[in-house]
C-alpha cells in the first residue's frame, strides 16, 4: 500500500523551479498588448502545483542522457500553458463561475471576462508555437518527427479536455452512472495529464519501446486518480488550503466521485487507481523513483 510511504516533495520542488524559469522565459519571448499580457502572466505565473511539467520531466528521466532535453522542456511548458488556459476558461461565469484560483482572484475577476477569454485563447496558440520553436535549444537540431508527435498528442488531449468540459457541464444537476462519470473525468482532466507523460515518452523512447505502453497505462491511472482526488478535496478541504472555493461541487450539484460513491468509496477508488499506477511503474524498477515520488505526493496532496 502506498499510504504508508513517506512523502518526499524534493523532485516536485525542483520541477516547480525549472518550470517557473522556463515559463517566464517563454512568456517573455512573446509580444502581447495590454491588458492581455498581464492577464496571461496572471493565469500562468501565480502559483500552481505544476504537476504536469513534473510528470513530463520525470518521465524523460527514465532515459538518462537522451539528447532531446530542450524538446522535453518545451513539452513541459506547452502542457502547462494548455492547463492554465483550461483553468482561465473553467472559472468563467458561463462555466464554473469561480472567483478564486491558486489563492488569487480568477483571471476574469482580475481582468474581465473578455480579456480572460482571450488570455485562454492565446495561451492555447502559444503552447503549440512553443512546441514548434527552438526555445531552449543549444546544439542539437530540432527533430521534426518528435515535434510532430508532441503536437499530435497535445492537440488530441486538448480536444478531449474540451469534450470532457462539455460533458461535465451537461452532467450538472444529473445523476450519471460510473461509466459516464469516468468518461467525463478521463477526458476533462486525465487526457492532459496523460499528454504530459506521453509527450516526454515519445521524445526519449523509440516508438517500439515497451516503455511506451507501460507509460500509457501509468498515465491513464494517474490521470483519472487526479480528478477523483480533486473531487474529494473539494469536499474535505477548505478554501484557504485549496486556493479555490471549497464545497463548490456540491453547491452546483456537479457529478463527482464522492457524489456517486460516497466519500469513503471515492477515497478507496483513488487508492485503487494509484495502486494501478504504481503497478505500471514497477516495470521500470528503481529508475521510476521520480515518478513514484510524484505519484505518492498526488495521493497525499492537500490542494
Ligand atoms: C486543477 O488542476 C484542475 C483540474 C484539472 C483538476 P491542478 O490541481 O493541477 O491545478 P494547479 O495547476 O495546481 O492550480
Ligand atoms: C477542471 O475540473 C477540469 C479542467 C479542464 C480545468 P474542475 O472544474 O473540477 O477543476 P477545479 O476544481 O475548478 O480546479
Ligand atoms: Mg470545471
Ligand atoms: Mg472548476
Ligand atoms: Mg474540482
Amino acid at each position: 500500500m502506498t499510504s504508508i510511504l513517506q512523502v518526499n516533495t524534493e523532485i516536485l520542488k525542483q520541477a516547480q523551479e525549472q518550470i517557473r524559469q522556463d515559463l517566464k522565459f517563454a512568456l517573455d519571448a512573446f509580444s502581447l498588448p495590454e491588458p492581455l499580457k498581464s492577464a496571461v502572466y496572471h493565469a500562468v505565473m501565480l502559483g500552481g502545483k505544476r504537476v504536469r511539467p513534473a510528470l513530463c520531466y520525470a518521465t524523460s528521466h527514465l532515459k538518462p542522457n537522451h539528447p532531446h532535453y530542450a524538446a522535453v522542456r518545451r513539452a513541459a511548458v506547452a502542457v502547462e500553458l494548455i492547463h492554465c488556459y483550461s483553468l482561465a476558461h473553467d472559472d468563467l461565469p458561463c462555466m464554473d463561475n469561480d472567483l478564486i484560483r491558486r489563492g488569487q482572484p480568477t483571471c476574469h475577476a482580475a481582468f474581465g471576462e473578455d480579456t480572460a477569454l482571450l488570455a485562454g485563447d492565446v495561451l492555447q496558440s502559444m503552447a503549440f508555437e512553443v512546441l514548434g520553436s527552438r526555445l531552449f535549444d543549444t546544439q542539437v537540431a530540432v527533430d521534426a518527427k518528435i515535434v510532430l508527435k508532441q503536437m499530435q498528442i497535445l492537440a488530441t488531449s486538448s480536444s478531449k479536455m474540451v469534450a470532457g468540459q462539455v460533458l461535465d457541464i451537461q452532467a450538472e444537476g444529473k445523476h450519471v452512472d460510473q461509466a459516464a462519470l469516468e468518461n467525463i473525468h478521463r477526458n476533462k482532466t486525465g487526457a492532459l495529464m496523460q499528454a504530459a507523460i506521453m509527450m516526454a515518452a515519445v521524445t526519449v523512447f523509440e516508438g517500439t519501446d515497451q516503455a511506451i505502453p507501460k507509460l500509457r497505462e501509468f498515465g491513464q491511472a494517474i490521470g483519472l486518480a487526479f480528478q477523483v482526488q480533486d473531487d474529494i478535496l473539494d469536499v474535505i478541504s477548505d478554501t484557504e488550503t485549496l486556493g479555490k472555493t471549497a464545497g463548490k461541487d456540491e453547491q452546483v450539484d456537479k457529478s463527482t466521485y464522492p457524489a456517486l460513491m460516497g466519500l469513503q468509496g471515492a477515497k478507496n477508488y483513488a487508492q485503487q487507481l494509484h495502486d494501478q499506477a504504481f503497478q505500471a511503474l514497477a516495470y521500470f524498477g528503481d529508475q521510476a523513483r521520480e515518478l513514484n515520488e510524484i505519484s505518492t505526493f498526488l495521493l497525499s496532496r492537500k490542494n
